[in-house]
């Protein structure tokens, strides 16, 4: 053996994972001093890849032109999957823990993930999906789901996976933006008690899109659904027919490997647009260093892979590193609220991200459904999705981290791909509502009003990170002015994330939250103005204005201040609420459903006819006390009106 080989192998280890506080510091500097000799070594270490790179980077800051790994070839299933294989093919790679406790969960190893995902990858190449087609993926949180994915990658297929609490008109506006071909879906899909039609929904969907042209239906919950003549199959009978093979397509380095949409403060979802190795050099990346994952561990992320959550941190991020992790189908609360504690349990989970509306939601009920638990597996807990508050924070830390795990709260976006800003357990103290410091690479600034950077701590400004990183989105699918504006226009020649934030004394960073109209309810991010429209399209409906207001589980609830056309319509208020709910459920699904509806006279605004939501929001807030400068409203009275209105 070559005699360099362990002070190599030592050399590996040290720049791809985090040691100590000084080790952090040391790659920290290193980052930002040459940013592309950091990433060109971790992405060189770590990966494999059909040819590497010319570049490591290109970038146009203020047109948001990105490369990363110029020319680089390469397959994303390769790193997830095929590259396991001599060492860990008969590993776990995961666990699907169905929504029934008493149906058995399911162990699915690395040398069978292969063989379903290549079967998978088979079927869809055999139904006419090509590199670059556009697959949607409209699953629960079953194994299935994870394999769809793959077998898109595999194949180079961009996968849009839509969150099956999405309403059809959502799906419908979803697979139209982006023209998807085929689309996955099930039966039905099964949460707690209850079983939701999925293929009813699809169905209903798929009225207004002319673009897809084949449904695979998964099997779940056994339902009795239609089947549209040449358009739908089952998709077992395919998968059983077959070749467990299938050789990978070679992708360029900034190929889309998927599109993934989120809510935006204006107009229609937006497509974000990830591309392959930056992401996954990214993903793993973080992945490793923010969850410390040791080969043996069992790694538990409760999102849904309807988010970007679930893409990075339950497929992508775990699976680059060979890991084990949980796909967990059901909900916390069913059949009881120790559903949660009684799967770590189970699974001798040692790393569990979660969110703080669930943390929230969990503690308020009592601690005999933690208690009786042995949660000793446990080695990191991770927060992620909002702010997480100071009680919610020592909860977690005290009663599922027994104070012996790292709490790491974790600051990332759709957008961004990775964690951004996250402490290192073992290697950064925590501090209560704090995502502390910034990953190695990343590069996060504060701004103020008149687009100067903050210098010093004890500061707070709008949050931007002023250089390039691997896993950032690369455009707005079909939209690439609207990518600019919205994320490059604000802070000319930075990243705006549309967070605040604070830096204290140490310089540990605090996310204070949106400082734009995207409200997050129950970890769900919401624009108002979709909602709003929803809203106006009741016919009794003149104008509305939606706004959130803290709430002690879903963080933010949210309010709607209503004009009527015609006063008269009062009288039908109740009613009145129902169908305005039900408008919103039809448009985007139950989760943006409000909490709070008034009917008002006028909305307070601006010379200009802008709505100032800021009062709104104290009011729904129950704020009355002072509004700040009111002196460029129009119609000052109505503040008056709308407060009694309330009381
Ligand atoms: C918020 C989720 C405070 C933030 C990965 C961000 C957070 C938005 C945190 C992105 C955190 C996420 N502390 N706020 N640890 N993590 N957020 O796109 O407002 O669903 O801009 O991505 O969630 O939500 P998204």
């Amino acid at each position: 053996m070559n005699k360099n080989y362990f002070k190599i192998k030592k050399a590996i280890m040290s720049i791809y994972k985090i040691k100590d506080l000084e080790h952090y510091f040391k790659m920290y500097k290193k980052s930002v001093r040459q940013p592309k000799k950091f990433w060109d070594r971790i992405a060189d270490e770590n990966f494999t890849w059909y040819q590497k790179w010319d570049k490591v980077l290109d970038f146009d800051m203020q047109e948001a032109n990105f490369t990363w790994f110029k020319n680089a070839k390469l397959n994303i299933t390769k790193n997830c999957i095929d590259r396991h294989l001599s060492t860990r093919g008969s590993k776990t790679a995961i666990i699907f823990e169905p929504n029934n406790p008493e149906e058995e969960a399911r162990h699915i190893s690395y040398r069978e993930l292969y063989e379903e995902v290549s079967k998978m990858a088979n079927v869809l190449r055999d139904k006419g999906v090509a590199k670059g087609d556009r697959v949607c993926i409209y699953l629960p949180m079953i194994p299935e789901l994870a394999i769809s994915i793959l077998a898109c990658a595999r194949i180079g297929a961009i996968h849009s996976v839509v969150f099956a609490g999405f309403s059809s008109t959502a799906i419908a506006a979803r697979i139209n933006d982006s023209e998807c071909k085929l689309v996955v879906t099930s039966d039905g899909s099964f949460r707690g008690n209850k079983s939701i039609d999925l293929k009813g929904i699809v169905d209903e969907a798929l009225e207004s899109t002319p673009c897809v042209e084949k449904v695979l239906v998964v099997k779940r919950t056994c339902s009795d659904i239609k089947m549209k003549e040449g358009r739908d199959e089952w998709l077992q009978p395919l998968l059983d027919n077959a070749i467990p093979n299938c050789v990978a397509e070679i992708m360029d380095a900034e190929d889309p490997l998927f599109i993934l949409y989120t809510s935006g403060s204006t107009g229609k979802p937006k497509g974000m647009v990830h591309t392959t190795a930056g992401y996954m050099v990214f993903t793993a990346y973080t992945f490793q260093n923010v969850f410390n994952y040791e080969e043996n561990d069992v790694y538990w992320c409760t999102a849904d892979i309807g988010w970007i959550t679930g893409h990075s941190y339950i497929l992508y991020g775990p699976l680059l590193n060979g890991a084990t992790t949980i796909i967990f189908e059901g909900v916390p609360s069913y059949p009881d609220y120790s559903r949660f504690w009684e799967v770590i349990e189970k699974h001798n989970v040692s790393q569990f991200y979660t969110a703080p509306t669930a943390i929230r939601a969990l503690a308020k009920e009592s601690l005999d459904f933690v208690q009786p638990f042995q949660l000793d597996s446990l080695k990191v807990i991770g927060s992620v999705g909002e702010p997480i508050n100071e009680e919610a924070w020592h909860w977690y830390n005290d009663h599922v981290g027994g104070k012996k795990c790292p709490l790491v709260d974790t600051w990332w976006q759709t957008e961004t791909g990775g964690i951004m800003i996250s402490p290192i357990p073992f290697v950064t103290p925590t501090k209560p509502t704090y995502a502390s410091l910034p990953i190695p690479g990343i590069q996060p600034v504060l701004m103020d009003e008149l687009r100067n950077e903050i210098v010093g701590n004890q500061v707070t400004g709008s949050l931007c990170i002023k250089f390039p990183w691997p896993a950032m989105a690369r455009t707005i699918w079909g939209d690439h002015q609207r990518y600019k504006e919205t994320y490059f226009s604000a802070f000319p020649g930075k990243y705006f994330t549309g967070d605040g934030a604070l830096r204290d004394e140490v310089g540990y960073y605090r996310i204070t939250g949106r400082v734009d109209d995207v409200i997050i309810v129950s970890g769900h991010n919401l624009g108002t103005a979709p909602i709003e429209d929803a809203i106006n399209e009741h016919p009794a409906v003149a104008e509305s204005a939606v706004v959130g207001f803290p709430h002690d589980v879903k963080g933010n609830a949210l309010y709607a201040f209503v004009i009527l056309k015609e006063v008269g319509e009062s009288r039908l208020q109740e009613n009145l609420e129902k169908e305005i709910n039900q408008a919103i459920s039809n448009q985007i699904g139950p989760i943006a459903k409000m909490d709070k509806i008034q009917f008002v006279s006028n909305l307070p605004k601006t010379r200009s006819g802008k709505i100032m939501r800021r009062i709104l929001r104290k009011i729904a807030e129950g704020d009355f006390s002072s509004f700040g400068d009111i002196s460029t409203l129009l119609n000052p009275e109505i503040v008056e009106e709308i407060i009694e209105g309330k009381k």
